[in-house]
């Protein structure tokens, strides 16, 4: 798939823009400060409904305004979508799909799947488990709206589960009342552990692959879901009760629940060893670099037709052997990267947008442009 182009209107320091992109990479440069991140968070919203990089849905708007729209038109092997994300005041957010108001933003997405990298992923690796949960329960919304309201559901029943906790402090009469919420908050916790540790095995073998020829064959990438005991949802489900009733003294102390999903992390080791600690901030972007390019695979083979790769400030600062193994992964993929400078140059025909203060200017660069601009 890809994407065609994108409309703003006050989204962050673009009052009105129009950006077509083309097959192929796309090359955002311009320098610090001019909104080439601002871009590709327009784009990203439309996959992701909501930003990258805030939780602030009000962030993207232009300060001072009360009113952002974000239009991104998309092709697909099955034709044209548009999805409108609208940032209000008023309405707070909503969405359009080629026009027509959306009523559950669990409809919004699998029309544009993206995968998107960027510096702060390092955090994937690095970061608390809360960072982990994110990048799983992001992308695997991209796939599934329904993993989406799964995630929804459970969090709001998880609420209510500890609004008890904190309010009932005798044990007999908090047994009588927590049966129904554990019930409930197990059975969404089946259906989303489940799904969680399924796509970590999807994407095991294409990472531990990729993994290998990043470091030469040195690296040993093992991949593990951190959680309950279990493979379908009826046997995480049941465990799941088990450790709710096992750990309810700790979790009336402490009035929150503290097994579950919301609870659960990913391992990543190399070469035996837990990568959070022991690995050096190379190999930990190389981690990242590999898991992206195994989502690559895993996007592909669930769509059937290649997501779009959205690269914000990543690719220049890659060494040689990690841009190529990327660069190999191009062919046929709609890439839309920023950065300041591109000592990378595109051997096929490419679109160079450079970005100046909220504006936009593109130049479709073929191998002729480019050899004519050599000999001048
Ligand atoms: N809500 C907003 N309203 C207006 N300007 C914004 C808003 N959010 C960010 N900006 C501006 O956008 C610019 C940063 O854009 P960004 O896309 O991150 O830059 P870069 O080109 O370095 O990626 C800054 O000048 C910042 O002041
Ligand atoms: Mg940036």
């Amino acid at each position: 798939m890809q994407v065609k182009w994108v409309r703003l209107k006050n989204f962050r320091n673009y009052e009105e823009c129009f950006v077509e992109f083309k097959e192929g990479i796309n090359l955002i440069s311009g320098k610090n400060g001019q909104g080439k991140t601002n871009l590709v968070e327009a784009v990203m919203l439309g996959a992701l409904t909501k930003s990258p990089r805030t939780s602030r849905d009000d962030d993207m708007k232009m300060e001072n305004t009360t009113h952002a729209e974000a239009e991104v038109c998309i092709e697909r092997k099955f034709g044209e979508v548009k999805i409108k994300s609208i940032i209000d005041n008023e309405t707070k957010k909503s969405f359009y799909i080629n026009g027509n108001g959306v009523k559950k933003v669990s409809e919004v997405f699998g029309n544009l799947v993206a995968v998107y990298f960027s510096p702060n992923d390092l955090k994937i690796v690095s970061g608390s488990p809360s960072e982990r949960r994110d990048f799983m329960d992001s992308d695997i919304s991209q796939l599934s709206g329904v993993y989406y309201n799964l995630v929804q559901r459970y969090n709001k029943v998880l609420d209510q589960r500890n609004k008890l906790l904190k309010t009932v402090h005798n044990k007999m009469l908090l047994e009588s009342q927590i049966d129904v919420w554990n019930e409930q908050l197990a059975s969404l916790a089946g259906q989303i552990i489940k799904t969680r540790k399924s796509f970590i095995k999807k994407l095991t073998i294409p990472a531990i692959e990729t993994m290998k020829y990043i470091s030469k064959d040195s690296d040993n990438l093992t991949i593990s879901y951190v959680g309950v005991k279990g493979e379908t949802s009826e046997e995480i489900k049941n465990e799941i009760l088990k450790a709710l009733k096992f750990n309810l003294d700790k979790d009336m102390e402490l009035g929150y629940t503290t097994v579950g999903p919301h609870r659960d992390d990913v391992r990543f080791e190399l070469n035996g060893r837990d990568s959070k600690i022991f690995a050096s901030q190379g190999q930990q972007r190389s981690i990242v670099l590999a898991l992206k390019l195994a989502e690559l695979e895993v996007f592909e083979k669930e769509l059937g037709e290649k997501p779009v790769l959205v690269l914000d400030d990543v690719f220049s600062e890659l060494d040689s052997v990690r841009q190529k193994s990327l660069y190999k992964k191009f062919e046929g993929v709609q890439v839309l990267m920023t950065g300041t400078l591109f000592k990378f140059k595109p051997s096929d025909d490419y679109l160079s947008i450079v970005i100046k203060n909220g504006v936009a200017q593109s130049k479709l660069r073929t191998k002729k442009s480019v050899e004519d601009k050599k000999e001048n």
